[in-house]
């Protein structure tokens, strides 16, 4: 990470600092709430991601800083949402806002966090921007919804999973990357290419993270693990253990996604492991690893590239 970050040093302090300078606010439960999430850290990666990308491209200007704060805050709010609607208690090392201030600031603090990033981007005052991220943040909503409405159904498929991470994920990642060329004023094969790295990026990052639900280390993590068979949350480990575990397997499976019940964690996480579900999801995000890498082989060498290079290998062997 270290050696990631050190291409783009000064302009990521300099992301760093904007954040702090922009969650300032008149009403003090605001402030309180946004720096209680953006004090604790998490990784930047996506304001690295647009950082990187304009270094890749030649320069990364004030107009890439803006732009990648304005990405965080968009990732923030969602962890904000997120953490209220998964029930969950973890993030970041430390317990979730929404555990620490309640629900209501959590929703209304990231709503903050939403509107002040559109606040910034009206300062870009580029409409091809704005457009696309007016149609990032929808497409994000409706894969939180999408995902909610999955939820307990043992029956969700590979494709539907797929079009979920997608949209919740992914697409930011991609638009990240989208973003930063379109700030370049590269041409559109340029632009596409490095939306559809992002893409590739953002979706094995999150069946990672959904592997990591079933076998990560809380305390590396800073997350906890089984929030998602908590909440009866289809992932990809689930999906192959219902098509290749053995018959007992499948059933205990079926029943907590349908009971929405972490009673029998133990034996789904042996389940899983038993039948292959995280080698399987971790060879997926390697498929998607590598049509990322692809993607990324149009751009010329340089020290910028080869750390988005590391940062795609970082995405697939994570442990936090
Ligand atoms: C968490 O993202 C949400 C997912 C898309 C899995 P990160 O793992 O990037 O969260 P932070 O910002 O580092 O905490
Ligand atoms: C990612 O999904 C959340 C968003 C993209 C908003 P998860 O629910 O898996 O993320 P974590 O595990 O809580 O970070
Ligand atoms: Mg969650
Ligand atoms: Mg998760």
């Amino acid at each position: 990470m270290q050696q990631i970050r050190a291409t783009v040093a000064k302009e990521f302090e300099l992301v760093n600092q904007l954040i702090i300078d922009q969650l300032h606010s008149n009403v003090d439960m605001v402030e309180n709430v946004g720096h209680y999430i953006v004090d604790a850290g998490g990784k930047r990666l996506r304001p690295l991601l647009v950082l990187l990308t304009a270094a890749a491209l030649g320069r990364c200007d004030d107009r890439h800083i803006t732009f990648a704060a304005i990405i965080e805050f968009i990732h923030t709010a969602t962890l904000l949402h997120d953490d209220v609607v998964d029930i969950s208690t973890l993030r970041r090392g430390r317990p979730t806002a929404n555990a620490q201030f309640g629900n209501a600031p959590s929703v209304l603090v990231g709503d903050f966090l939403y509107t002040r990033a559109f606040q910034l981007m009206v300062r870009l005052a580029d409409m091809d921007i704005l457009a696309h991220m007016a149609q990032t943040t929808n497409t994000i909503a409706e894969g939180e919804v999408l995902q909610l409405t999955r939820a307990g159904n043992p029956d969700t498929t590979e494709a539907q999973y797929l079009d979920v991470i997608t949209r919740k994920t992914a697409i930011l990642f991609s638009a990240a990357c989208y973003g930063a060329a379109t700030l370049s004023d590269r041409d559109e094969q340029t632009r596409a290419a490095l939306q559809a790295f992002g893409l590739n990026l953002g979706i094995a990052f999150q069946m990672i993270d959904d592997a990591l639900d079933y076998d990560g280390d809380p305390a590396t993590m800073g997350k906890n693990v089984g929030d998602d068979l908590m909440e009866g949350k289809v992932t990809l480990p689930l999906i192959h253990t219902l098509r290749e575990g053995n018959a007992t397997e499948q059933d205990i499976v079926r029943e907590a996604i349908t009971t929405k019940s972490t009673a029998r964690i133990e034996q789904i996480v042996t389940a899983v492991k038993r039948c292959g579900a995280l080698d399987y999801t971790r060879a997926r995000a390697r498929h998607y690893h590598d049509l990322a890498l692809e993607n990324l082989s149009q751009l010329p060498d340089s020290d910028a590239r080869t750390a988005l290079v590391r940062m795609t290998e970082l995405a697939i062997n994570r442990e936090h």
